[in-house]
């Protein structure tokens, strides 16, 4: 049975870039309608042009998910959906001791209240039609130990925690609520933040925390979001499913 999303409305958080982008990509080639969010229009309107361009369906909301109002309007904007990708974040770069609250208060707000209250004002409706699917972007960080990291991944492994307790609440109503816990993936962000803070063969030095020895495309990432949207996926709820070539499993 092939992925098959027509029909459906997906609304991908962070799809200006990087595994956001290449879900939307993903999600939009198996049939359903996407709508691309983040801050850059130019970047989230490059992603729809693509789609359209390869035949698919989608549009643009901007959205500041550090703004409460800005989250209700991306909510209004989306209307009812069948799927819902938790995936926009931010990693700030710090040893605790010298954490600054500024970016601790962002990353809770974006990594953390946004997927809450996104959630809180798209799920009523699933629970109406007694179907959906939210896929929450953690990260193998949320439980293996990485330094310089903490902030962020105490917000991945509360999203861990939203993810079984969501499971929990909505499992009865038929809406399916997973996570995926990528590991290293070849984005910019990471590329240039998290890798070049590993210095000159920070990829290589990255990829090496893996069983594989190399870091992921983003599109391996997005396959598996695929594959939790659609229904193939439908024994599988309060899940995390590690995305990281082993690394948590070794
Ligand atoms: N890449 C990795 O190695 C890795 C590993 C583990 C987990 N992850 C997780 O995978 C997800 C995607 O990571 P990535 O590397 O693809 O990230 P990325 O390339 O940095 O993209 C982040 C996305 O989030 C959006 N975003 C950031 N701040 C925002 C805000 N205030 N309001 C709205 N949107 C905002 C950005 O859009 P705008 O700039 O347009 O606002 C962008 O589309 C994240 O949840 C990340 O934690 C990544």
């Amino acid at each position: 049975m092939p992925m098959n999303l027509t029909g459906q409305t997906a609304l991908v958080t962070g799809s200006t870039a990087g595994i956001g982008r290449a879900t939307a990509l993903l999600l939009a080639a198996a049939g359903a309608t996407v709508i691309v969010s983040g801050r850059d229009a130019d970047r989230g309107n490059d992603t729809v042009a693509e789609i359209i361009d390869d035949g698919g369906r989608a549009r643009f909301v901007a959205a500041d998910l550090t703004d409460l109002g800005s989250l209700r309007g991306l909510a209004e904007a989306a209307g009812p959906v069948d799927v819902l990708v938790n995936n926009a974040a931010v990693q700030p770069l710090s040893p605790a001791i010298s954490q600054d609250i500024e970016s601790f208060d962002i990353a809770v707000a974006v990594n953390l209240r946004a997927p809450y209250f996104l959630t809180a004002a798209l799920a009523p409706a699933m629970i109406a039609r007694g179907s959906g699917s939210i896929v929450n972007v953690s990260s193998m960080t949320a439980t293996t130990a990485m330094a310089g990291v903490s902030a962020y991944t105490a917000t991945k492994a509360a999203l861990e925690a939203l993810t079984r307790s969501w499971a929990a609440e909505f499992g009865p109503t038929g809406v399916r609520v997973n996570a995926v816990a990528p590991g290293p993936t070849r984005t910019e962000t990471v590329l240039s933040g998290a890798a070049a803070a590993f210095g000159e063969d920070g990829e290589a030095r990255l990829g090496a925390l893996t069983l594989f020895g190399r870091m992921a495309e983003p599109s391996e990432i997005a396959e598996v979001i695929l594959f939790l949207a659609d229904d193939r996926s439908s024994y599988l709820t309060g899940a995390v499913i590690a995305a990281d070539a082993g690394r948590t499993a070794a």
